[in-house]
């Protein structure tokens, strides 16, 4: 495919980037393949080759009827997919529709007594929780009439969920799910300031939170970060109307900060005047939100990602009964956090709305030791289990020979949120699964709302360090920088996007259109003015490899996000926090390679003339970034610095910071404006 000169000059100027992850990627080698072992075959959901030819992209779109049709509807749908206003695409138009009944629900006739959450508190000598399918819809349904009759909540409303991860963030989710209420949760680790942006941008109605949660064996105060969340939000121009506030400890308040009057009210107090309460599902068009996710992007603003209710739900159903390969018998434990989209779609939604048995894990893998994921599931027989290869790189560091001490049995294991290296995934299939599961490596994003690529787990060889081809319905490609198709199976590194569009596809940036179309679409699309879906592949702003037998091969962002221990966080972000710092003149921060994390933050800075580097201004920026965003983007190291690599235009050169701080080579640096300024700095990033 190419493409006129005019779009690619706008493309060109639309490439802000000079440095990114996927530069700094180390290229492995990859000649093994596994098998999946027969015993998972025997009992696999999906094992049907057909799967490829049903979902082909001549079958596009009516194959994903078969998606919607794991859920229960209560108005069919009349159009599959509505292309009419592109890249604004919609599905399953004309359906009406609940999540929170298809989750709930719908399952208390065959699955009433059946666990729907494990909740694992951190403290080991703390009871797990184990809430059944009835007990949630009796939970869900008096929180969602509070949320009703007490605060007055209605369809389309938006709250921000700031909760750690305990049973009472899915309530909370599903109590708005059933009102047809959109939920925005935010990372717990998220700071206060964080939070605020969040309930700001989406004029949230309410925070909801709780007053404290046990993390690296510490009972943290969280309601402090709601009053700052609270008062800055108010402050920047919108004031919710309450703080609604779980108790960790039911009946006990654990938090040191003062309750506000008037503005606070605990939940746990509150929720009893709706005890036996229940509450219709609210009937939702297909195509209303859910909830929105907000993520790093290119700017300084996180962008609030808006997922449908039909679309989305059907893609994480069908994704995790047949990747995920969940039956309604199986423990599942997908020891993520809810905060991040992994925790929505592959502990919630998917899950949940396949009836299976899901695990809540409050605390921090290793904490106090490295045997605890172990012990966990040995405890609650989980068979399927989902991490990231931070974590699994944290354990094998801790604790190469724990699992073997336990006795559990995985049949089926995920990877997840960044590039896994074959020598972890092998750690991870020999010893974490005992060399009896079967691995899938999923590459997605927050915007896609699942899975894109991964081997479909019955039917593909396993091969370490490579996701997979596109699972069935997803045609990914990859383009150069000039809009060309790069062969398949070329072995070539490129941009990674998806030729048709896909239900679970977010449907647009809340509040922020045109920013939707210009990042996702606005590179690759061949005619704006086209209606045809076939002119707007999707970009996801990933460099990868298309290896020749298929398997794509991601390498990281191509663009100014960082993924830090499998958290996206956006430079523009954490530089903005640094030049909060008065000394502070200019700041750039730059992926570093790190053993356990994958990636960790590197900033320089450098001061106003006249001020002397200290190590007091290190730690102020590095305590800014701290509050600003949360201790996720603590930069590994504040580096000051006379200058900082510059064009002549004036144009810092990340790319050269980041070769330095990875010990590259830097390249050719005579076209910048200060070259000799690279000595020094080689010098001092030593
Ligand atoms: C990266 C997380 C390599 C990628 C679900 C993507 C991966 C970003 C993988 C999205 C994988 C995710 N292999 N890289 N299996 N999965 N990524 O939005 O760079 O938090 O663009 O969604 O994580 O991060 P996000």
């Amino acid at each position: 495919m190419s493409r006129d000169k005019s779009s690619r000059r706008a493309s060109a100027e639309q490439q802000t980037l000079d440095v990114s992850e996927a530069q700094i990627a180390v290229h492995w080698p990859e000649e093994d393949y596994f098998l999946p072992p027969a015993s998972f075959i025997a009992q696999a959901n999906l094992t049907d080759q057909d799967v490829f030819a049903r979902f082909s992209l001549d079958k596009f779109p009516e194959c994903f009827k078969e998606f919607a049709d794991l859920l229960d509807w209560y108005k069919y749908w009349e159009t599959t997919f509505d292309a009419s206003d592109p890249p604004f695409w919609r599905w399953f138009v004309g359906g009406t529709i609940n999540a929170c009944y298809n989750c709930v629900d719908r399952h208390l006739t065959a699955y009433r007594n059946k666990a729907a959450i494990h909740f694992v508190p951190e403290p080991e000598d703390e009871t797990v929780q184990h809430v059944t399918y009835q007990e949630l819809y009796v939970r869900v349904n008096e929180f969602a009439a509070m949320l009703r009759d007490s605060c007055g909540l209605k369809a389309g409303d938006r709250v921000t969920l700031h909760m750690p991860m305990v049973a009472e963030l899915p309530i909370t989710m599903l109590a708005c799910a059933r009102l047809g209420v959109i939920h925005s949760q935010v990372f717990s680790g998220f700071s206060g300031a964080a939070c605020a942006d969040r309930i700001l941008d989406s004029e949230s109605r309410l925070l909801i939170t709780m007053d404290a949660y046990w993390r690296g064996g510490k009972l943290i105060d969280h309601k402090e970060k709601a009053d700052t969340a609270f008062a800055e939000a108010a402050e920047k121009g919108h004031q919710a109307e309450k703080v609604l506030i779980w108790q960790r400890y039911s009946g006990k308040y654990s938090s040191p900060t003062k309750l506000v009057e008037g503005r606070d009210v605990i939940v746990n107090e509150a929720v009893k005047a709706f005890r036996g309460k229940r509450v219709e599902p609210v009937q939702m068009p297909a195509e209303a939100p859910l909830f929105l996710m907000y993520s790093s992007g290119t700017t300084g603003r996180p962008k609030g990602c808006q997922h449908s209710i039909g679309g989305y739900l059907a893609y994480v159903a069908w994704t995790s009964k047949y990747i995920q390969d969940i039956h309604p018998e199986d423990v599942y434990w997908c020891m993520a956090d809810i905060g991040w989209i992994t925790g929505h779609s592959y502990i919630v939604y998917g899950p949940l709305a396949l009836a299976a048995s899901s695990v809540v894990y409050e605390g921090v893998p290793v904490y106090p030791d490295a045997g605890r994921p172990w012990r966990i599931a040995e405890n609650l027989g989980v068979n399927i289990f989902h991490t990231s290869p931070t974590a699994i790189r944290a354990l094998r560091r801790s604790g190469p020979d724990e699992p073997a001490k336990y006795n559990y049995h995985f049949k089926h294991m995920t990877t997840v949120g960044e590039p896994i290296e074959p020598e972890v995934w092998k750690w991870y299939h020999r010893s974490v699964g005992k060399g009896e599961a079967v691995i899938v490596d999923t590459w997605w994003q927050t915007e896609t709302g699942g899975f894109l690529c991964s081997t479909v787990p019955a039917l593909h060889k396993m091969k370490p360090g490579s996701a997979g081809p596109g699972i069935p319905g997803i045609h990914p490609v990859i383009y150069d920088d000039d809009g060309n198709e790069l062969a398949r199976g070329s072995g070539k590194a490129g941009n990674i996007c998806i030729l048709n569009p896909w239900p679970g596809a977010f449907q647009t940036i809340w509040k922020a259109p045109e920013r939707y179309v210009k990042t996702y679409y606005g590179r690759y699309c061949r005619d704006p003015k086209s209606k045809d879906w076939r002119d707007w592949p999707y970009m996801a702003g990933d460099g990868a490899v298309d290896a020749a037998d298929g398997y794509f091969r991601i390498l990281g962002r191509i663009d100014d996000v960082i993924n830090v221990a499998g958290h996206r966080l956006g430079t523009k972000e954490i530089e903005s926090a640094a030049l909060l710092v008065p000394d502070v003149v200019e700041a750039a921060v730059v992926p570093v390679a790190d053993e356990i994390k994958g990636r960790v933050p590197e900033l320089y800075v450098s001061l106003k003339p006249g001020v002397e580097a200290s190590e007091d201004i290190a730690k102020r920026v590095a305590d800014s970034v701290v509050e600003r965003i949360g201790s996720i983007a603590k930069p590994h190291r504040v580096l000051i610095v006379p200058d900082m690599p510059k064009t002549r235009s004036g144009k810092i050169m990340r790319r050269v910071l980041a070769s330095l701080s990875n010990h590259q080579d830097p390249g050719d640096v005579s076209t910048l404006a200060n070259p000799e300024i690279v000595d020094s700095l080689r010098a001092l990033v030593k």
